[in-house]
């Protein structure tokens, strides 16, 4: 009997063991062919899908840490041992050692001079003191004064597009649209939008930590700064001799116990705002309308039916939001869920994953534009939750409900389309949409 039951414990112990191998290598091979493959990262929501099956807190091959987990994402962005000081990662557990050229401590030229500096890449002290400032000028009320200048734009751009009947939403619409709404943010005249959205693009190619990035995409990072550097310099001036009701107006006057922003913590708050509210907003109306109208029957629902703008702009972020991941590192040793990571480690939180938990959310690969609630992770969440919510989120209701309204029988060009193969943000190449005219 004894022997008997040894010989069942053998064999499930090898069972399990011959498992968790299986389920060790098919990870392995998705995450490297998630990092090696753009194809795969052009439609990642298979490989999201297969990280949260089989091992929602991965210690991938690569020695960087993958959390695809709702609930796991959730608490380690609020904990406090995991900061966003890239600089502060024990590189030597990263393999192999060409991965040091996306995760090295940026130092270096203009670009790599600026980037540990953003708020997004600092820790307390630093981040605290420049968040307090930055929410001082980034007020609801400020927010809630643009929105009546965003509906005239979106009209505007509207007024000049309807008669024709087609459009590339991207290029026409989608990333004009938030480009003139930083003009007015920064309090810039409306013709500086070509400003933003030729520097714009090249700084969000060059942040994104892609390992097969040529020197191009460096070099054309660099020019944006010295560029933007040069140009936010002389807005900077101006708005001090004569100040307006503009948010760079007020980010200068911001002030917190005698504590100010200095000129070059404004140059690069005014250039992360930049960036920040440009590719992400531009990407989340182009998923978003794709979204809609791959699935008519809720295009119809919002259509007949604004009273449901706001859920439909929180499900089109949860559904196909224009963040992938965001990045942490360990300070001290963490225990995040059932997992211990050591200190030193990088962590990638896939937000886009954790959206479509289906321990959290109901039938998650349903897009349902009338979702409540809705607790999806696209701004993030914690202390870097993202200063440009509100904004965000206006912009996209304002936008969505005038196209609907405005565009009748509103329908792709072509059925098939392209998406651009970066890791942190999710976005078309282009998106040829037309309608009755
Ligand atoms: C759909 C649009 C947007 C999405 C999905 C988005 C997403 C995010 C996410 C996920 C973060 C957190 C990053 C992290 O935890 O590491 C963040 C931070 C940030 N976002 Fe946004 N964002 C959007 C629009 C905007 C806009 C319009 C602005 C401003 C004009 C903005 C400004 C910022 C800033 C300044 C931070 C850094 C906050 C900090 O580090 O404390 N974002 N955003």
């Amino acid at each position: 009997m004894t022997a008997q039951l040894d010989t069942h414990t053998r064999l499930t112990s090898s069972a399990s063991t011959r498992l968790a191998t299986a389920r060790g290598w098919a990870i392995t091979s998705a995450v490297l062919t998630f990092v090696a493959t753009s194809r795969v990262r052009t439609n990642p929501h298979a490989a999201y899908r297969l990280l949260r099956r089989i091992d929602r807190a991965h210690r991938s091959p690569i020695g960087l840490w993958v959390l695809s987990g709702h609930d796991d994402i959730a608490a380690a962005l609020r904990h406090p041992d995991l900061g966003s000081d890239e600089s502060k990662a024990d590189l030597s557990l990263l393999r192999p050692a060409s991965l040091l050229r996306v995760a090295a401590p940026v130092r270096g030229g203009p670009f790599r001079d600026l980037v540990p500096n953003l708020i997004l890449f600092r820790d307390p002290p630093d981040h605290t003191r420049l968040r307090s400032l930055v929410n001082k000028a980034f007020t609801p009320r400020a927010v809630s004064t643009l929105e009546e200048r965003v509906t005239r734009l979106v009209h505007e751009r509207l007024d000049q597009l309807a008669p024709r009947g087609h459009m590339e939403l991207l290029s026409e619409f989608a990333y004009p649209v938030p480009a003139l709404v930083i003009c007015e943010l920064l309090g810039a005249p409306a013709s500086d939008q070509t400003v933003i959205s030729r520097h714009a693009p090249p700084l969000a190619a060059r942040l994104d930590p892609n390992l097969f990035r040529g020197a191009a995409v460096s070099a054309a990072a660099d020019q944006a700064v010295v560029e933007l550097t040069g140009y936010l310099t002389g807005l900077i001036g101006e708005r001090r001799r004569h100040p307006g009701p503009d948010l760079l107006s007020a980010l200068i006057a911001a002030q917190d116990g005698g504590d100010r922003l200095s000129h070059d913590e404004l140059v690069t708050m005014a250039i992360l705002l930049l960036i920040a509210g440009h590719e992400t907003t531009a990407n989340l109306l182009g998923n978003g309308i794709l979204a809609l109208l791959r699935n008519p029957d809720q295009l119809e629902r919002v259509r007949q039916d604004p009273s449901v703008d706001h859920t439909t702009v929180e499900e089109l972020l949860r559904y196909d939001g224009p963040i992938q991941m965001v990045q942490r590192v360990t300070l001290d040793d963490v225990e995040i869920g059932t997992n211990r990571i050591p200190k030193g480690h990088i962590v990638a939180m896939c937000i886009a994953g954790a959206n479509r938990d289906p321990a959290v959310f109901h039938q998650p690969d349903r897009l349902d534009v009338t979702r409540t609630p809705n607790p999806h992770l696209a701004f993030g969440a914690g202390a870097h939750f993202c200063v440009g919510a509100p904004l965000a989120r206006m912009e996209a209701r304002i936008a969505l409900r005038a196209l609907l309204d405005r565009l009748p029988d509103l329908r792709l060009t072509e059925t098939k389309v392209r998406w651009r193969p970066s890791f942190t943000i999710r976005g078309l190449r282009q998106l040829p949409i037309e309608w009755r005219n």
